[in-house]
């Protein structure tokens, strides 16, 4: 700016200070601002350059023209400052606004897994007998032909013992290993590791040489049951599965007793209970009889005690054992046994949820 007078730096500076205002209130960001404060007052604004020729200017002109320098100076600076406060809060607002969280929305809930109705089914049996004070025992799935059959009565041509039934394992042990077909096996093991009294139920798993099919699976669950003491009756069995079934099926239970055979009991039953879908009305569940047939039991038999070396003329016991996908199946309106074992989400969801 070689010749510059007063007057020309007093227009400069007028013009520099309105333009330099107007483009600091209109920067609409942070970055805008500091382009414009660069615009207004940086080494390249024409508010510098006259800053630059002050000095060539005569004294009296160049105080003068100086005050007004530092007036527009600060007229620009506090501008900018005012601006910046604004956009400051601008932006805060809007951090805020994008960080909002609305405390009013519905949760999402975690999808929590459910037990298995096999599972749900065993625990309520046995928690049923434990509140009964019976104990709860778990014993191997291998088991030897004494264990199996032979202590528990059944006689070696017995059909449930042909290769036909029973899966025997291709192993070097103790005579014939084989995979337990009935938790009966756990009577002997609990009477032949302790005196009487004794009162256990026995979960567990048990295989069969079966072909999968609505009622019938090669490996399925039982609940085995015993008690041995002194005096024990045919009527405690009754009236113990009489209570098993009312907490189970439901206060107005009713329960029938039929005869039936098996090896390790004497009198040996098959328990039905008043069909819980149509409250002993008739039903396709019950196949119009009114009841349903739940498991099997009796008087445990002499031979079975005195097998494990109790006095069969001092005590006197009863079993049973029922199956556990039989009782789900029921419980539960299912209509195929299979579909516990399929693992389908869709179906394991709908009985109780885990927490
Ligand atoms: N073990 C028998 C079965 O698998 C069920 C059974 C019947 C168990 C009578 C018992 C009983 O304890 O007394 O079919």
């Amino acid at each position: 700016m070689a010749a510059m007078d007063a007057t020309d730096a007093a227009r400069i500076l007028e013009e520099s200070l309105e333009r330099g205002l107007a483009g600091i209130r209109s920067a609409g960001s942070l970055d805008e601002l500091e382009a414009a404060q660069v615009a207004a007052l940086g080494r390249k604004a024409p508010f510098s350059g006259v800053q630059r020729s002050l000095g060539s200017l005569p004294e009296e002109a160049r105080r003068e023209v100086g005050r007004r320098v530092n007036g527009v100076r600060e007229a620009l600076r506090s501008a900018v400052e005012e601006r910046r406060v604004v956009l400051q809060e601008a932006e805060g607002r809007r951090l805020l606004e994008s960080d909002r969280v609305d405390v009013t929305l519905r949760g999402r809930r975690p999808r929590a897994g459910s037990l298995h109705p096999l599972t749900l089914v065993e625990r309520q049996v046995c928690e049923i007998f434990v509140r009964m004070g019976y104990r709860v025992v778990t014993g191997d799935e291998v088991e030897t032909d004494w264990y199996n059959f032979t202590a528990l009565n059944i006689p070696p041509d017995h059909p449930a013992r042909t290769e036909k039934d029973t899966i025997y394992l291709d192993v070097p042990g103790p005579g014939d290993l084989l995979l337990r077909t009935e938790t009966s096996a756990m009577q002997i093991h609990t009477m032949e590791g302790q005196e009487p009294p004794v009162h256990i139920v026995a979960p567990g798993r048990v295989y069969r040489k079966e072909t999968p099919d609505p009622t019938h699976l090669p490996v399925f669950h039982q609940v085995e049951g015993l008690a041995v003491d002194e005096g024990i009756t045919f009527a405690d069995l009754k009236g113990t599965l009489l209570a098993f079934a009312k907490a189970m099926f439901g206060e107005d239970q009713r329960v029938r007793m039929t005869p039936d055979y098996f090896p390790f009991v004497e009198p040996g039953a098959q328990l039905a209970v008043s069909c819980f879908i149509c409250r002993g009305r008739g039903c396709r569940t019950c196949k119009g009889t009114g009841w349903i047939e739940l498991l099997g039991c009796g008087m445990v038999h002499p031979n079975v005690l005195e097998n494990v070396g109790y006095d069969a003329e001092r005590y006197t016991g009863f079993a049973f054992g029922m199956g556990v996908e039989r009782v789900a199946l029921l419980r539960y309106g299912v209509p195929d046994m299979r579909m516990f074992y399929e693992g389908d989400v869709r179906f394991l969801e709908q009985f109780e949820r885990v927490g």
